[in-house]
């Protein structure tokens, strides 16, 4: 972001008990995903990976992936339908299939987030069930709780407390994508 346009930069959003505060800078979102994304070329160069995003959230996230990773890939979405209410999940089905061929392919699962890591294993075993000759997930968020219990993607952004954020693709209620950094709830706002 050019910086004649910090000032328009909101220091929170929504309105209790849903306010959120920002938390994490553009700058720094788009230097980790410029690490990753370099990262990720080298381990992929000349093996034709398929992406396979994960609706709605990976959205902004692999957009700025793809770019950064500048290298020969095919980019497709599934998506999840968990039955969950804005900040809490449940049960996990497939909403939308890939729609092709993950047969001896590479495969690398691209998630906005991983919180309790629910997805990553459901996704790991469907998407392994088609017989990639290799699978595995980045994702632009994890947190903590997830590495504390060790389900953790092979490639992480940013590791994040395990508060609710919005921003830089992340929704609540279907709102704040579009930002592009990334906002907390306040927990203040929230309890009154
Ligand atoms: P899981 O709990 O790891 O299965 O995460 C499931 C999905 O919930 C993620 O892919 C996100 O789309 C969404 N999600 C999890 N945590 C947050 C959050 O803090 N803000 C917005 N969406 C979230
Ligand atoms: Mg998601």
């Amino acid at each position: 972001m050019s910086a004649s346009n910090v000032a328009l930069v909101p220091a929170t959003v929504g309105s209790p008990p849903y306010e959120f505060r920002r938390f994490i800078s553009a700058e720094t979102i788009q230097a980790k995903v410029a690490r990753l994304g370099e990262e990720l070329a080298g381990v992929y160069r000349d093996r034709d990976p398929i992406l396979v995003g994960v609706l709605n959230g990976c959205f902004i996230f692999l957009a700025d992936l793809v770019r950064e990773m500048n290298i020969p890939c095919t980019v497709v979405f599934l998506q999840l339908s968990s039955y969950r209410d804005a900040m809490h999940s449940g049960r996990i089905d497939v909403l939308k299939h890939v729609e092709v061929d993950l047969h001896g392919r590479h495969v690398l699962i691209v998630e906005d987030i991983v919180d309790t890591g629910n997805s990553l294993q459901f996704l790991r075993s469907h998407l392994e069930s088609c017989a990639p000759a290799s699978i595995a997930m980045a994702s632009m968020f994890v947190k903590e709780s997830a590495v504390r219990i060790g389900r953790q993607p092979e490639y992480t952004g940013m590791i994040i407390p395990d508060d609710f954020v919005v921003g830089y693709g992340l929704d609540y209620a279907g709102q704040w994508r579009h930002l592009p950094d990334l906002y907390v709830l306040n927990k203040e706002s929230a309890q009154s």
